[in-house]
């Protein structure tokens, strides 16, 4: 079988983490290209010398050279600049898409054949502007979010209930923002539903507490944003593409009608295989829901309008 090869572009805490799940992982070769001279090397030099400990066969190289990313079946990208303690996603905007048009289009002209799976904040828009910047199909090119906010979720559920996490089964939808819609109805652990386990205030404890996920850990680190559970919701995602999963996941596609939305990037449920996103599902939402993952969606379209995308 041929090798699988990864480029991740942006060497910091999420692409760095990301980079070490795939070698250690034994999932592919990795490139880690980043525009500071030294860290992506340093980094996979590091990496490279516990491919040994870690009983892995496959290689990464660390670049300041965007053609050492040629070929790869999956790009992701994490470059840019990350949250402090009092900024929203949205801050990032303007100084994010200034990297992200120009990063990905160069990325995409040496693998053009690749998925492109974004990570960089504000992700919707810059899933949006990366699907314009690559001149892919909007089918490979996606965003990261909702598999990082259900995880959180999920987590919480499981915390409170004291039952494996891997039990509980989340979802949620909508833009990765502080408008995002954790559904409450596909909560369940093991097909049970959280209403019956759970008093509905608690539940909207954890429903709140899941919407400010990110932000609680940058009130914690101070210097930057949550990586480790990003990191491996991201290689959740390189996973279902390289080994053709058609895994049903919660990931930022492109919608044309689908939930009423048009021309615009937001978190929904979709097959993940190959192919990038294969089909998107629409499950049924209380009208309640729907109506909040209309405000999310209508808080990402103006996003993307302020980059000239909607
Ligand atoms: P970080 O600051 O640790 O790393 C960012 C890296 O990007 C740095 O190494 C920097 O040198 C590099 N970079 C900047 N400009 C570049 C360019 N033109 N080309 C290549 N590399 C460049 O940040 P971290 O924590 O890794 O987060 C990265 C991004 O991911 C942020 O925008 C953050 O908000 C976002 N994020 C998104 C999540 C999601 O769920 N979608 C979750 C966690 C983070
Ligand atoms: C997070 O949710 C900052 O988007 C990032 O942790």
């Amino acid at each position: 079988m041929k090798r699988k090869k990864v480029s991740v572009i942006g060497a910091g805490n999420v692409g760095a983490s990301l980079a070490q799940h795939l070698v250690m992982g034994g999932i592919s070769d990795v490139v880690l290209y980043d525009i500071a001279q030294g860290v992506p090397q340093g980094k996979a030099l590091d990496m490279g010398e516990a491919c040994p400990l870690w009983g892995s066969s496959f290689s990464i190289k660390g670049t300041n050279v965007i053609e050492d990313t040629a070929g790869s079946d999956v790009i992701v990208i994490t470059a840019g600049l990350a949250r402090k303690p009092g900024m929203t996603r949205d801050d990032l905007l303007h100084a994010n898409a200034s990297i992200i048009g120009v990063v990905t289009a160069e990325a995409a002209a040496h693998s053009p054949k690749a998925v492109i799976i974004m990570v960089t904040n504000p992700m919707d828009a810059m899933a949006h502007l990366a699907w314009k910047s690559s001149r892919f199909p909007a089918e490979r090119v996606l965003g990261m979010g909702g598999v990082l906010d259900s995880a959180r979720l999920r987590s919480f559920i499981a915390w409170q209930l004291d039952v494996s996490p891997k039990d509980v089964e989340a979802m949620v939808l909508g833009g990765h923002g502080d408008q995002m819609v954790p559904v409450r109805s596909l909560i369940s652990v093991k097909g049970v539903g959280v209403g019956s386990l759970l008093p509905d205030a608690k539940i909207e404890q954890i429903i709140e507490r899941t919407r400010n996920g990110g932000a609680e850990i940058v009130a914690l680190l101070k210097t930057g944003s949550a990586y480790y559970a990003p990191a491996a919701s991201a290689c959740e995602m390189v996973k279902a593409v390289l080994f053709d999963e058609k895994r049903l996941m919660p990931c930022a596609a492109y919608l044309d009608g689908q939930y009423g939305a048009k021309g615009v990037y937001a978190g929904v449920p979709v097959i993940l295989g190959k192919g990038g996103v294969e089909k998107i599902l629409e499950v049924p939402l209380t009208p309640d829901e729907k109506a909040a993952f209309d405000r999310s969606v209508s808080a990402v379209g103006k996003l993307a309008g302020l980059l000239g995308l909607a």
